[in-house]
C-alpha cells in the first residue's frame, strides 16, 4: 500500500493545513451539502476536515477513520472536544468494518489516490451508505504535477485516478445523481452521488426497484 512520507504527514497535520482545510477546502468539497445523522469519513488523516465538518453541521455525528495508526492517534487528539459526536477508529477504506446501509453520508477528502485499488474503497463507501445517503468528496487526478508530487511524497506505487475513471467507477455502482466537477486546471475532481433505492433481482433477471422507505415491508 502506498504510504505518505513524513513530509506529507507533517504537512497534513500542520496548523496551516488545518486552517486552510476548514475555511477553504471543506466548504468547496461539500458542494453545499449540510448532512445530519451519522456520517463516516474515510482516510481522515489528522481529523482536520472532520473537525470543521462537525463545526459546520451541528446535527451530524461522525465515525472518523484512517488506515495509519499515527493518523488515528492524531485524529483522536483533534476530535476529543466533540465528545460522543466523533468516534475515531482504524479502518482500511477498502475493507470497512461496518454493516451495510449504516451511514447517512460518507466523505472522502483527497484520500482515494492513496488507496491501492481505490475502486474497492468506492464500493465499500456505497455499501455502508443507507439508500438515499450521500457520497461526497474530492480527489486528485493523474496529471504531471500530481505524479511529480507523489513521487516525492510517497513510497510505493502511485494510485492516482486517471481522468474519467472515477466517473466510470461511480456509474458501475448503486448510486444515482452522480455529479463530478474538475477544478485547478484538471488536477482536482469533486464528486457527489446518492445511494440508489434498494434493487432486488427477480428470478427472470428483471430488476425490481422499491424506495428505501419500503424496505422490510411485505
Ligand atoms: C492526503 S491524506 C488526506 C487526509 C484527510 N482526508 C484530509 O483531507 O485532511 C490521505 C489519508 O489517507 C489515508 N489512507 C491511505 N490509504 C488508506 C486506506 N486504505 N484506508 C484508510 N485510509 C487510508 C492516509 O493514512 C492519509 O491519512
Amino acid at each position: 500500500m502506498p504510504e505518505m512520507s513524513d513530509f506529507f504527514k507533517s504537512a497534513c497535520t500542520s496548523r496551516a493545513y488545518s486552517a486552510v482545510a476548514g475555511r477553504v477546502v471543506l466548504p468547496w468539497a461539500l458542494q453545499g451539502l449540510r448532512p445530519s445523522g451519522l456520517g463516516l469519513e474515510i482516510g481522515a488523516g489528522s481529523g482536520a476536515m472532520a473537525a470543521r465538518f462537525l463545526d459546520r453541521c451541528p446535527d451530524l455525528a461522525l465515525v472518523v477513520t484512517d488506515y495509519d495508526p499515527q493518523m488515528v492517534t492524531c485524529a483522536h487528539a483533534t476530535l476529543t472536544r466533540f465528545g460522543e459526536r466523533a468516534v475515531v477508529a482504524r479502518a482500511d477504506a477498502a475493507e470497512l468494518p461496518f454493516d451495510d446501509d449504516r451511514f447517512d453520508v460518507v466523505a472522502s477528502f483527497g484520500m482515494l489516490h492513496h488507496v491501492a485499488g481505490w475502486e474497492r474503497a468506492i464500493a465499500e463507501a456505497v455499501r455502508v451508505l443507507r439508500p438515499g445517503g450521500r457520497l461526497v468528496g474530492y480527489d486528485v487526478l493523474d496529471t504531471a504535477p500530481v505524479r511529480w508530487a507523489h513521487r516525492v511524497g510517497e513510497t510505493g506505487p502511485s494510485t492516482t485516478l486517471a481522468a474519467g475513471r472515477l466517473e466510470s467507477e461511480l456509474a458501475r455502482r448503486a448510486v444515482t445523481e452522480i455529479r463530478t466537477r474538475r477544478a485547478a486546471g484538471g488536477t482536482l475532481v469533486r464528486f457527489i452521488a446518492t445511494k440508489a433505492a434498494v434493487t432486488l433481482r427477480a428470478p427472470a433477471g428483471q430488476p425490481i426497484r422499491r424506495p428505501a422507505r419500503d424496505r422490510g415491508r411485505r
